[in-house]
């Protein structure tokens, strides 16, 4: 499983990386808006600071809803850096962009995904990757796990590529959940990856090992 960190906030990013265990990046509008960036020459700016933190695939955002204006944005974020993939609504719109991209060979990432029908036409663009928002669903008590579920079996029914990015994450048991039903990758906060480190037994069986240690040096 592939793990990706969802901000847009230089230090996060390079902690998680110092980690180790960092595949990539995705931001969005409302995250870029969290940290300050704005304005069009910042947000480029800023897409390829994080490129040059992350070894990985940083997912930047369309702001067009218009099939032209889409490609030609999202022409300008890919130029920017090979690592950069294009993030794209999922809108009408936003897939037939996602067609021209893969057409291109330019990856892609369709963003907004609430169903399964919704997973099989980005799969059926050819997307890179089609970002479910599990979290968003069940802040509206609905099944954000079942709807990864039912994206892993369409997909591999029919040997889709796209890989299934679960996104909205909102805490380690989200993570692990995704791990076990097959998610090729999982974006959240940083707290979502750090908070997998801890376990009450290993803080206290490694105080005794260095206390046992002590005692015989
Ligand atoms: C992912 O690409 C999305 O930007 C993100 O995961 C949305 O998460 P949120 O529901 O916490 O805003």
């Amino acid at each position: 499983m592939k793990f990706f960190i969802d901000t847009a906030n230089l230090d996060q990013i390079k902690e998680a990386q110092d980690l180790g265990v960092l595949d990539g990046v995705t931001t969005n509008p409302s995250l870029m808006a969290k940290e300050g960036i704005t304005g069009k020459e910042n947000i480029l700016k800023h897409y390829v600071d994080i490129c040059n933190i992350v070894d990985g695939d940083v997912s930047a955002e369309v702001i067009a809803t218009e099939f032209d204006e889409m490609v030609k944005e999202g022409e300008e974020l890919a130029a920017l850096h090979p690592q950069i993939v294009v993030k794209l609504p999922m809108i009408k719109d936003g897939v037939k962009a996602c067609k021209y991209f893969t057409d291109k060979g330019i990856r892609t990432n369709v963003t907004l995904v609430f169903s399964a029908g919704q997973a099989l036409l980005a799969a059926k663009a050819g997307a890179t990757y089609v970002s479910p928002f599990l979290g968003r669903l069940d802040d509206i008590s609905t099944d954000g796990l079942g709807l990864i579920e039912e994206i892993r079996l369409i997909y591999d029914n029919y040997g889709f590529e796209t890989e299934i990015l679960a996104a909205s994450i909102r805490h380690t048991m989200h993570v692990l959940n995704c791990a076990k039903i097959g998610a090729d990758v999982m974006t959240g906060p940083l707290s979502s990856i750090t908070g997998l480190l801890s376990h009450p037994l290993t803080d206290i069986g490694l105080e005794k090992f260095l206390a046992d240690y002590k005692k015989g040096n």
